[in-house]
């Protein structure tokens, strides 16, 4: 999408269609105001008004999108308003779309944001789709007092919106093009950028004793993998890092303990923390963020085979702790144990966060607009919660009893890898926590977030979310730069 700032009173080309936001409570006169009276349009957040061929307009066509009350109005709903605005027009087969907004630099840098989050698709698979089903909008002039000023403002916007256009490709992709060696390769894609970025093989995670990571690929013929992403932008380039973990099963069929047929194609998703881990890294170097910052990446392929590890396994992981494997399914945390192992013991951060498509308990206790935060550090979890809130993901801190340790005791090893149905998404979190070694730590629990299908939300188009890459950009933009 080709998007430009422009003045207030710049020329409209042909073919162009305006947006118009507009406060709650607006009265209008002149040619407006017979088709305003003939609607229920009163400016409230979200409605629309399309106005096809209006008198005394230089565009074909104006459509009003209420933003509520003025008092009210704020960057995330300047996002949301052009993203509905976008939606209600991009198949009207004009060409451009003119944002008419009033407000600062900022405000207009969010109507752009909006515009990029709102207009992904994932359509490099569709050879078929009719040219009238096609978005026909390609290029977005957004209004501001003071263009350069909103240009300037977007430009580490964009570089969020890049990150999380990653994530949502990485999400969207099916599960026979995004094995993990793939995942790897697009990761060493982003050393244009600026990250560095290792990969691990089978063989290299062999020797540092990753027994729990890898018995969840040994089903697979596809190599696991571990992604290293580093991004050193703090002025010392030895100052102690932050890190970023990410679940990263390109598909989860269960394994041995084996799903459902139904909706299981929805595992190819249960790499979203990964995805996020690597949205965040693109953003963070996309913006040269004065931080150093380390994603970690666990990637497998969790398969049903004569090769497989089973229920009742026991398996040795790098921190040296040993796993009874009551379910296969439960995958997730034996990846994250041994790189959340690597990640403390090799590179010392001042915290580690990790994301993952965990539990399906989270999804019961939280739907889809929430993700469940752990942690073991108040004022980790504070600084996370407040960014959140800031970008509008939802995220609700959740406990760690240490009542519901004896959950996941195992009669013939440390620990095993279920904690039954109650509480499912704390034990598999209280299971995490043994593997950070002290180290200040968050968890992400985003099985409910990655993922919406139908979307409510302008900005998210259905399918991959890019969940998190919003929140802990703030997060490290607030709290961990300069
Ligand atoms: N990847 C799933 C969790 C999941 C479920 C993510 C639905 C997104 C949507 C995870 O690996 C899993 O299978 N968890 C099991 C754990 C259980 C066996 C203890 C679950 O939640 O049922
Ligand atoms: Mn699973
Ligand atoms: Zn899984």
């Amino acid at each position: 999408m080709d998007i430009e700032f422009v003045a207030a009173g710049a020329a409209v080309p042909a073919e162009t269609a305006i947006l118009r936001l507009e406060f709650e409570g607006v009265k209008y006169g002149g040619a407006l105001a017979q088709a305003v009276a003939a609607s229920r349009f009163t400016g409230a957040k979200g409605q629309t008004l399309d106005i096809l061929a209006p008198q005394g307009e230089s565009a074909a066509r104006l459509v009003l999108v209420g933003v509520g009350l003025a008092e009210r109005f704020d960057p995330i709903g300047a996002e949301q308003a052009a993203a509905t605005g976008y939606n209600a027009l991009k198949t009207s087969g004009l060409a451009t779309l003119r944002i008419e907004i009033e407000g600062d630099a900022e405000t207009s840098a969010h109507a752009a944001l909006g515009i990029r989050l709102g207009s992904y698709r994932f359509d490099k698979y569709r050879t078929k789709e009719k040219a009238d089903k096609k978005p026909s909008i390609t290029k977005v002039q957004i209004t501001a007092a003071d263009p350069a000023a909103a240009a300037a403002a977007f430009a580490p916007m964009a570089a969020i919106a890049n990150g999380i256009d990653f994530t949502r490709d990485l999400v969207s992709e099916p599960p026979n093009v995004l094995y993990p060696a793939e995942f790897a390769a697009r990761c060493k894609a982003l050393e244009s950028l600026g990250l560095e970025v290792e990969i691990l093989g089978e063989a290299e995670m062999m020797q540092l004793g990753m027994g729990s990571l890898l018995a969840v690929g040994q089903g697979s013929i596809r190599d696991s993998q571990l992604a290293i992403l580093k991004w050193y932008g703090a002025d010392d380039k030895t100052s102690q890092p932050i890190a970023f973990v990410g679940k990263g099963v390109c598909f989860d069929t269960g394994g041995i303990s084996i799903k459902p047929a139904e909706n299981m194609e929805d595992m190819k998703w249960d790499m979203g923390g990964a995805g996020t881990v690597a949205g965040l890294m693109h953003a963070l170097a996309g913006r040269k963020a004065k931080v150093n910052a380390i994603g970690i990446l666990g990637l497998v392929e969790n398969m049903p085979d004569a090769n497989a590890y089973r229920p009742g396994d026991v398996l040795t992981s790098m921190s040296g702790q040993t796993i009874e494997v009551i379910n296969t399914d439960a995958e997730g945390r034996l990846v994250l144990a041994d790189a959340l192992w690597y990640c403390q013991d090799r590179f010392k951060p001042k915290f580690m966060v990790d994301l993952a498509t965990l539990t399906g308990a989270v999804i019961i206790a939280l739907g889809n607009d929430y993700a469940a935060c752990y942690a073991n550090d108040d004022g980790l979890a504070a600084n996370l919660l407040d960014a959140a809130k800031a970008e509008d993901e939802g995220l609700w801190r959740m406990p760690l009893p240490p009542a519901y340790e004896k959950q996941i005791d195992s009669m013939i090893a440390d620990m095993k890898n279920t904690g039954g149905r109650p509480g499912g998404s704390i034990t598999a979190a209280l299971f995490l926590q043994r593997y950070v070694n002290g180290t200040p730590w968050a968890h992400l629990d985003i099985a409910g977030t990655t993922w919406k299908k139908p979307s409510a939300v302008a900005t998210i188009p259905d399918g991959a979310v890019g969940y998190g890459v919003r929140l802990l950009n703030r997060m490290v933009a607030d709290k961990y730069e300069g």
